[in-house]
């Protein structure tokens, strides 16, 4: 152990010993909290997670900073985030692939249900599948048709096991019987400029990144991954009026502290959340890139922990079925 660090333990023995034992009157925030982000900046997750944290920072009364901690899928900002000091000033803000991890990963560094305390959900961003400029197909219907055909030599970028990306591309294989070629990044902001600059040809990424490149015709649309159309893209066709029946990817988010953070702090972030959720600017910019705020009840720890857990078992199932793993 260095010095440093055998001085910080002795000053917290210390303050620990005249500081009083109630949790509730202990201070927060006393300095920034940092958001740990689990995929690459300027990636979905990292545009959801910068907009958040400036609301947040607002409603806390201190800076907010936004760390991405990538690799693996999001299990490694997983670990980094669990064995965090439980003090409420570093938090996690990850999406559905925290449900997918235990499935995915025999080796996790942390159980998603035990290791962390839940602050509450945050909001749901649906997907688009969009490919290379020039790729030949102009539709979905002519997009499967083509990944069909071509197989293996069709190239599929996502973000790693247990991305969402990762999760929309293996049921998009699935529900086409078409294996294709799959490329992983840290995120899909990389995965995207290997997209717009040819080297890959289709991926699902999440409306908050694909939106202004559709808009700016960088990139080809074929569908959208919710059951029904999207406000800010009401001409494109769902996978399901292209002919995949079923098919549905939402990708929801959640707030997360580690395990042992005080009840008094964690009612305080939870209060911080629901007050920047309710933020006019953070919802306006939300909506024109497709993401909608979750519902108030789910927006508590509760709402969190119910949902993490049903997909838990959901994911759990489908992945065994699959047989994907990481080892
Ligand atoms: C990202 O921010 O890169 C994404 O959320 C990754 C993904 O899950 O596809």
């Amino acid at each position: 152990m260095k010095i440093k660090a055998i001085l910080t333990v002795m000053c917290a023995v210390a303050t620990a010993a005249v500081m009083p034992t109630t949790a509730s009157a202990q201070a927060f925030p006393t300095k920034p909290v940092t958001l740990v982000i689990p995929f690459a900046a300027g990636g979905p997750t990292d545009l959801l997670g910068r907009a958040l944290a400036q609301s947040m920072a607002a409603a806390l009364g201190t800076s907010v900073i936004v760390e991405n901690r990538t690799g693996a899928g999001g299990t490694v900002a997983g670990g980094v985030v669990a064995r965090a000091q439980a003090d409420g000033h570093t938090l996690l803000l990850h999406h559905i692939g925290m449900s997918t991890a235990p499935g995915l990963y025999r080796k996790l560094a942390f159980d998603p249900m035990k290791d962390f305390e839940h602050i509450g959900q945050v909001a749901d961003v649906p997907m688009t599948v969009i490919g290379r400029p020039g790729l030949p197909a102009k539709t979905p219907q002519e997009l499967i048709a083509w990944m069909q055909k071509e197989k293996q030599t069709a190239n599929l970028a996502h973000a790693g096991l247990g991305a969402a990306s990762q999760l929309c591309g293996m049921l998009l294989q699935q529900s086409i019987g078409a294996q294709s070629t799959t490329v992983p990044f840290q995120g899909t902001a990389p995965a995207l400029t290997a997209l717009l600059g040819g080297q890959v040809d289709v991926m699902c990424d999440q409306t908050t990144q694909t939106i202004p490149h559709i808009k700016g015709g960088k990139v080809q649309l074929y569908a959208v991954t919710t059951p029904e159309r999207l406000k800010p893209l009401p001409d494109t066709l769902t996978l399901r009026e292209a002919g995949l029946k079923n098919f549905e990817v939402v990708v929801w988010h959640g707030l997360y502290a580690p395990k042992g953070t005080p009840a008094p702090v964690l009612a305080a972030l939870n209060t911080a959340l629901r007050k920047s959720l309710k933020d006019p600017a953070l919802v306006k910019r939300l909506d024109e890139v497709g993401v909608q705020v979750v519902a108030e009840n789910l927006q508590t720890p509760d709402g969190l922990r119910n949902h993490l857990k049903s997909e838990i078992d959901r994911w759990g199932a489908l992945i065994r079925q699959a047989g994907t793993y990481a080892d």
